[in-house]
């Protein structure tokens, strides 16, 4: 049964948005399956270059990042007041390449989300265990620290992601995944609990989504290499609007 309205998102990383996106299809989503539903939320998460493009063709658009200070000597980034400045609703905080390509800390990723609320964007927050961690059976320790770090107690979204599972078409077992969910949830405030929507991200595809989606602590999807085959895109929707239709 899903009570959370379901969330998927597509993270189109260092890669030019698909033709198919940049579509004005308002009226059929089989030209666009980007483009926004009734019953499920769809996001894009384009480069920079690709935002305008995209909210044109009338999608809702994030940004992969943000900076959480709103000017200064900070080569190359871009701050959250900006990226609302030009039409950004969501903004994904903590990817792991970020922290892991970037050095992002917990502390960084916490006031980029403390950042992004402030500018009444929605932070959609990236937790999630290496596969050495995995290995030594520090994953939900990992996850725990990680999010220790979070303003908890208000509106964002996590993205459970395990790195081990990131572009290696290695998924968590929909079990395995349930299981940190669960946990996830278990940690959050009380009354944020039945709120807050988790996803779930890494080597998510058209063969794996559904049974991925219908977990109950699931709420939605994390989405890379298979979002940017607009048909591969299309069947995952699809699945979300089937799990959805059915509770
Ligand atoms: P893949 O779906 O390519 O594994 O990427 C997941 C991810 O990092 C989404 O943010």
């Amino acid at each position: 049964m899903k009570s959370r309205r379901l969330l998927l998102a597509a993270n189109w990383k260092m890669n030019a948005a698909p033709k198919q996106a940049l579509v004005n299809a308002h009226g059929d989503r089989s030209l666009n399956p980007y483009h926004p539903h009734s019953d499920i939320d769809v996001v894009v998460f384009p480069t920079v270059l690709d935002l305008r493009s995209c909210m044109d063709a009338g999608l809702v658009v994030g940004a992969q990042c943000g900076h959480a200070e709103a000017l200064g000597a900070h080569t190359g980034d871009i701050s959250m007041a900006m990226l609302k400045g030009v039409g950004c609703r969501y903004v994904l905080c903590g990817h792991s390449e970020r922290r892991t390509h970037h050095g992002e800390t917990d502390a960084d990723v916490a006031a980029q989300v403390v950042a992004a609320l402030e500018q009444k964007m929605h932070p959609v927050v990236c937790i999630g265990e290496t596969l050495e961690e995995r290995e030594k059976g520090h994953a939900e320790d990992v996850v725990k620290r990680q999010l220790k770090a979070l303003p908890l107690e208000s509106d964002i979204t996590i993205a459970y992601e395990p790195v081990w599972a990131i572009g290696t078409g290695k998924t968590a077992s929909a079990k395995q995944a349930q299981g940190m969910h669960a946990l996830i949830r278990s940690l959050l405030p009380e009354d944020r609990q039945e709120k807050t929507r988790i996803l779930y991200g890494g080597s998510v595809k058209a063969d794996n989504a559904e049974e991925l989606l219908r977990q109950p602590d699931i709420d939605g999807a994390l989405i890379g290499g298979a979002s940017l085959k607009p048909e591969d895109f299309a069947q995952i929707v699809k699945a979300g609007e089937m799990v959805t239709a059915e509770s």
